[in-house]
């Protein structure tokens, strides 16, 4: 009853799409090579929280990056395609998060989390 099917199919490159999940917006992306690369080539110890890019998606789908899109600073929702970092800039206090959805500038703590997902086709997702 936790879990919300998302059909993944009609998700262009380069674009992002909200849905509810447990009263939380998860923020669906589904990136270009240019972002994956970007995303894949930052030395980690440039991270506040480091995590490699490879662990953030799942095995052999480094397109579709999925992230609760709340701040990890006070929970505002962060705007996408914004920021230094090609990824999201939290405008309630100035963060920046980067194309994998680490935070690399402003208060944030912590990456955008990861919610619990798996792919149940190539053009469906099960969230929770
Ligand atoms: Fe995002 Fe403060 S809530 S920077």
């Amino acid at each position: 009853a936790g879990s919300t099917e998302v059909d993944i199919s009609n998700i262009k490159k380069g674009e992002t799409h909200t849905v509810m999940w447990r009263g939380k917006p998860i923020f669906i992306t589904h990136r270009t090579e240019e972002e994956i690369k970007e995303a894949e080539d930052v030395n980690l110890a440039d991270l506040r929280d480091p995590e490699p890019d490879k662990d953030r998606v799942k095995p052999g789908k480094p397109e579709w990056l999925i992230t609760v899109g709340i701040c990890t600073h006070l929970g505002c929702v962060p705007i996408g395609n914004k920021g230094e970092f090609g990824g999201w800039f939290c405008p309630c206090h100035g963060s920046h998060y980067d194309s994998s959805g680490r935070i690399r500038k402003g208060p944030a703590p912590k990456n955008l989390a990861i919610p619990p997902y798996e792919f149940i086709s190539d053009s469906k997702i099960m969230i929770g």
